[in-house]
């Protein structure tokens, strides 16, 4: 496995792994690897010849007083789990070589980094654009490996690509979760023994909300109504939002028909986590 902490070492390594015919795949992360990141990996190295993975701890995407500081860093297993793995090439760039001096250039998506998260996190959807786009720049990949984890992110990838004709295939690959329901995240070692022992709520509640919509129920509201009944008997959770959305345009929905998007957003003491379900009520 090779290591770059620059672009050039990345796209000279990319450039003999085309030239020998093979399909180029990217898994874009920011480190502190875990089961979920590794289902992307794993997906990569399925469909794909060359896999590349960026580790970078993108600080465009962070607003003022989030994590960034303490966002985890564990640089040397991360490589080991790649290695593990069997990734080609892992890209772990300096915020200088990222960055430089500073970028006057951004990539915005309108109106679908309005809602959901983005609503509360001001500038960051900007932040995975931008830091997305040169990552697809620099790697010039066939495919490029996403979560359905941060279901926002996945959507407002995939509509970037399409308007700015970016030629890339985006791949989105399901959830990962522990035994207990709570998705694989990163910031989950944030989380105390008791803020760790109430975080699996949060899918509980959505499946609440599941279950209710699959009874039946097609008000958007009793439906959240009922998902903000589980969070309540956790005594720790702040709710943020909880929305049920188009999952294409991730406007709330008047009536559940079809496909919906069940998306929340949580706090366990300064610790913020997400989750989502995705549901076909055509299938
Ligand atoms: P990060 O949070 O490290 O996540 C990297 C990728 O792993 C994302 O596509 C995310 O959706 C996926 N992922 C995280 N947890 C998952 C889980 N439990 N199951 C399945 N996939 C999961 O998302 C980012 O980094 C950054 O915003 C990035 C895209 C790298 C841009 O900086």
């Amino acid at each position: 496995m090779d290591v770059a902490q620059t672009i050039a070492q990345v796209r000279g390594a990319v450039a003999v792994a085309r030239k020998k015919g093979s399909v180029i795949g990217l898994v874009p992360t920011m480190g502190a690897l875990h089961q979920g990141h590794v289902s992307l990996i794993k997906a990569a190295r399925a469909d794909c010849g060359y896999v590349v993975v960026s580790i970078f701890v993108n600080p465009t995407q962070f607003g003022p007083g989030e994590d960034f500081d303490r966002y985890p860093r564990p640089i040397d297993q991360d490589l080991e789990v790649c290695r593990h793995e069997g990734v080609d090439l892992v890209f772990a760039p300096t915020i200088e070589e990222m960055y430089g001096e500073g970028t006057l250039t951004w990539v915005q998506v309108d109106r679908l980094t309005d809602t959901l998260c983005g609503r509360f996190r001001p500038g960051h959807f900007r932040g995975v654009t931008t830091v997305c786009t040169k990552l697809f720049n620099i790697v010039q990949p066939d495919r490029a490996y996403f979560g359905q984890k941060d279901a926002q992110q996945a959507v407002v990838i995939q509509r970037m690509v399409a308007d700015l004709n970016m030629p890339l295939e985006i791949v989105v690959c399901p959830t990962i979760r522990e035994p207990d329901g709570l998705a694989a995240s990163s910031r989950n070692q944030y989380l105390t023994s008791d803020q760790r022992s109430q975080a699996p709520i949060l899918y509980k509640a959505l499946r609440r909300g599941q279950e209710v919509i699959e009874a039946g129920l097609r008000d958007p509201a009793k439906v959240v109504q009922q998902i903000r009944h589980v969070l309540d008997q956790a005594p720790d959770i702040r709710v943020q939002y909880i929305s049920i959305v188009d999952p294409q345009t991730l406007e709330p929905v008047d009536r559940i028909v079809g496909k919906v998007l069940i998306a929340a957003a949580v706090y366990l003491g300064q610790t913020r986590l997400i989750d989502n379900i995705l549901l076909d009520l055509d299938r």
